[in-house]
């Protein structure tokens, strides 16, 4: 048969094969090895992965690439990021070293609120290129799919430049996106005192202009579009987030949640009977929660990059959450305040070290647990016949290595649909 690329003398090839589910439990120590392995790739999509003499005997390839017996796995599929914002929040990043507490300093009117001032006065172009170099560097540490959040707008007019945004970035740049409305984020200036009426703003107003702009973009019929709510104390009660998260049901909307990273407020509860594709951060979870969460279809994502930012000695328990049998995926949650990391293998290295997950359990949760979190698993994730051809060539032997290092960067070469996006680095 023929091949467009075959990837051959593969020493270690990590599938990541789940056979077309979220892997939960005692499965995530799987990572779907083949020793001395060879990937044929067609039309962008992965024909066969197997040993590396039955492809070489199966499959006639138009081009060819020795992997040089280092180690493959699928590109990382980052599920949760807000990195279309304008500046940054350095001297932020100074008073925390200092003590500041980050809901102290967002209730004072900074925090994600500042984040807000600057992309408000930012057009689409700028948000744009300002974005560019964060998926550049995603990329360039094996991010080849990510979802992006809105919810530095806060006004219907600024949500939906950042839609456009997002859209322009998934446009022009070879890592896929799939796109999330956060229009309850954070309770705006303008309606400090009255939340409840920035709540019917979006309720009536936002989510069905973002719903129409969807149904128009690139992005309908090939990938969801999320509604997400930052349930927390300070942001948005419970009653407020269930009436946002069940407005966007209506409308067609997927759902995700930020719940339980500083406050158990029920969140996890409510998006969890509401059918959440996702919820995320869940350092506050409670056991009976985890029960739940284990008997549903919902996963489960951490950011333990937000603690290690936070210089928090304290994580969400991931251990707990895969023991019980739910599904884990793992973020970055790449953003100016909580989470400036462009790089899933450093979340993976933070999460086995303080999350005590092990590196199969961590690259399972960064690559095809993360695709089902984003409604993506059919087609994104892992190394399996009819997905799309989206690996790393490690420059390592053991994929372990991946989480065992950290700081460096062990991705050697990226492949996005069967081509070639290796970021150049510059000497
Ligand atoms: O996931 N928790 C709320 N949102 C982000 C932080 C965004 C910001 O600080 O700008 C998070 O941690
Ligand atoms: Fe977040």
């Amino acid at each position: 048969m023929k091949a467009d690329l075959v990837i051959s003398n593969i020493g270690q090839l990590v599938t990541c094969a789940s056979g077309g589910k979220a892997k939960r439990g005692a499965q995530m120590h799987d990572i779907g090895e083949i020793k001395n392995a060879a990937v044929a790739i067609s039309a962008g999509k992965i024909l066969a992965a197997g040993p590396g003499d039955e492809i070489a005997n199966s499959y006639d390839a138009t081009d060819t690439h020795d992997a040089g017996r280092r180690a493959v796995c699928p590109g990382f599929v980052d599920p949760h990021t807000h990195i279309v914002f304008a500046g940054n929040r350095l001297d932020e990043f100074e008073q925390k070293i200092k003590g500041a507490d980050y809901l102290e300093i967002l209730a004072s009117g900074g925090g994600i609120i500042s984040t807000v001032r600057n992309t408000r006065g930012a057009s689409v172009r700028e948000l744009v290129s300002q974005t560019r170099p964060r998926l550049d560097k995603m990329l360039s540490t094996g991010t080849t799919t990510c979802e992006i959040k809105t919810g530095y707008g806060l006004d219907l007019e600024t949500e939906m430049k950042m839609l456009e945004a997002i859209a322009e970035s998934d446009r022009t740049h070879p890592v896929d996106v799939v796109p999330t409305f956060l229009g309850a984020h954070a309770v705006p200036p303008e309606f400090r005192e009255n939340a409840d009426a920035y709540v019917a703003l979006i309720c009536d107003h936002m989510l069905p202009q973002a719903w129409r702009w969807f149904t128009g973009s690139l992005f309908f019929g090939r990938v969801p579009f999320f509604c997400d709510v930052f349930c927390e104390k300070g942001a948005f009660s419970l009653q407020q987030s269930r009436r946002v998260l069940e407005t966007a049901k209506t409308l067609g909307f997927s759902l995700k949640a930020h719940v339980d990273e500083f406050t158990n407020l029920g969140g996890s509860t409510m998006a969890i009977q509401l059918g959440s594709q996702s919820i995320d951060h869940l350092d506050a979870i409670s056991d009976e929660e985890i029960r739940s969460l284990a008997g549903s279809g919902t996963v489960a994502i951490v950011t333990p990059t937000v603690n290690f930012n936070f210089g928090s000695s304290e994580f969400a328990n991931a251990r707990k959450l895969v023991d019980a049998g739910c599904a884990l995926a793992l973020s970055t949650d790449y953003n100016p305040g909580s989470a400036p990391c462009p790089s899933q293998p450093m979340a993976m290295a933070i999460a086995c070290r303080y999350q005590k997950l092990l590196p199969a359990e961590a690259m399972n949760a960064a690559t095809v647990n993360a695709a089902h979190s984003i409604g993506l698993g059919a087609t994104h994730g892992s190394i399996e016949e009819g997905k799309w051809a989206d690996l790393l060539i490690l420059d390592t032997d053991d994929y372990r290595q991946l989480a065992y290092e950290f700081g460096g960067n062990l991705v050697s070469r990226v492949i996005k649909a069967g081509r070639d996006v290796t970021v150049p680095r510059e000497r």
